[in-house]
């Protein structure tokens, strides 16, 4: 009996070692100590023992319960005042006042971009990115761009210096425009192809409200067996209600474009002062959407028949529409960096 006091003593001692919360010590104080706890069924044994043995072994039995109750009830105190004070340590003051941490969020311009990525998406339309350092060849020539266009003069378009040995040692600029990419998706969709280009366009502008050096362009393309003018102006219409949200008054009117035969001007008449002519619109109307259906020489170029393939394109003004969108009165303060301008989005 001895013995087993000495063995059960140690092994409470040894599980005292793990324990970590004061819940774990009145488990613990239960499990051993409890009324039908394992030390208590031990006492209970000494009933059973001889005249002699009772009185030793129950001395020893009572002091090891009292060494063991003060023991669990020490433990309990010091484990408390250490959760204590980690409690103490870790207090939340929710007075405190905070350090204000500042979050970014979308530029005006990537706002309107998703929105009508959206639009077309929606319409079936592929989105793809293009290069915005483009060679000669796929900004003007593969466009039937004549040398002799005002865009190909040093004068309007940036042109890149590059390394002599580059390839066809083609000249390369900063496109002029998303109509880049589409013979580059010809020839790598071919047809029936479906697909909006958005992406930033540069050009030596002498810069005003409504003109800069950089802005965003949003390119469409379809081609496919008969498409018409009447698909043309079906998907514009569809755009421009869901970009608006409402009835806006557009014109079409005729322009010239080399890669377009025939090419129209879409204008929106000026919501920022609803017609009347400002410094953005000038007489009331703004050119939005240049479209028309792709030159047989276009679709030739990308690696296709012209008599078994049409298509029409459009290049909107991206930049145009956040304007006309939020009221912008000049087109500089778009990508000016002033703060002030765009936390107001
Ligand atoms: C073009 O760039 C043709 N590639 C568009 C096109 C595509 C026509 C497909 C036919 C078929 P344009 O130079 O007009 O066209 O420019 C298109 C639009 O870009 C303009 O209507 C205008 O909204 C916008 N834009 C042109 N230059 C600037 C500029 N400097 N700053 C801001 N927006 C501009």
């Amino acid at each position: 009996m001895k013995e087993e006091l000495k063995n059960i003593k140690e092994k409470i001692l040894e599980e005292i070692k793990k324990v970590q919360l004061p819940e774990e010590i009145k488990d613990l104080e239960k499990k051993y100590l409890g009324r039908k706890g394992e030390f208590t069924n031990l006492v209970k044994k000494i009933k059973d023992l001889t005249d002699e043995q009772k009185p030793i072994i129950g001395k020893l039995a009572n002091d090891l319960k009292i060494e063991l109750e003060e023991t669990f009830s020490n433990l309990q105190k010091e484990i408390k005042t250490g959760v204590d004070d980690l409690k103490s340590r870790f207090t939340i003051d929710p007075t405190l006042q905070s350090s204000k941490k500042e979050v970014g969020h979308l530029h005006p311009n990537t706002i309107i971009q998703n929105e009508v990525v959206d639009i077309f998406y929606s319409m079936g339309f592929m989105i793809l990115d293009g290069p915005e350092l483009e060679s000669e060849y796929y900004n003007f020539e593969a466009l039937n761009i004549p040398t002799t266009h005002p865009a190909r003069e040093m004068h309007d378009t940036y042109f890149v210096k590059t390394d002599k040995d580059f390839k066809k040692s083609e000249k390369m600029v900063l496109r002029t425009h998303t109509s880049s990419m589409q013979v580059r998706a010809l020839e790598e969709f071919g047809a029936p192809i479906r697909a909006i280009f958005p992406g930033k366009c540069f050009r030596n502008e002498a810069t005003d409200a409504a003109h800069d050096n950089t802005f965003y362009q949003l390119e469409g393309l379809m081609v496919d067996r008969n498409i018409s003018i009447a698909n043309l102006v079906s998907v514009m219409n569809t755009l421009l209600t869901q970009i608006f949200k409402k009835e806006v008054k557009t014109r079409l009117r005729p322009g010239y474009f080399p890669f377009v035969e025939p090419g129209f001007e879409l204008d929106v008449n000026c919501l920022i002062c609803g017609g009347k002519g400002c410094s953005v619109c000038g007489d009331g109307w703004v050119e939005l959407i240049p479209c028309g259906l792709v030159h047989p020489r276009v679709i030739e170029n990308g690696g296709l028949d012209p008599q078994e393939y049409s298509g029409f394109a459009f290049g909107m003004g991206l930049t145009r529409l956040v304007m006309m969108k939020y009221g912008i009165e000049d087109i500089r303060l778009l990508q000016s960096g002033d703060l002030r301008f765009t936390r107001q989005f």
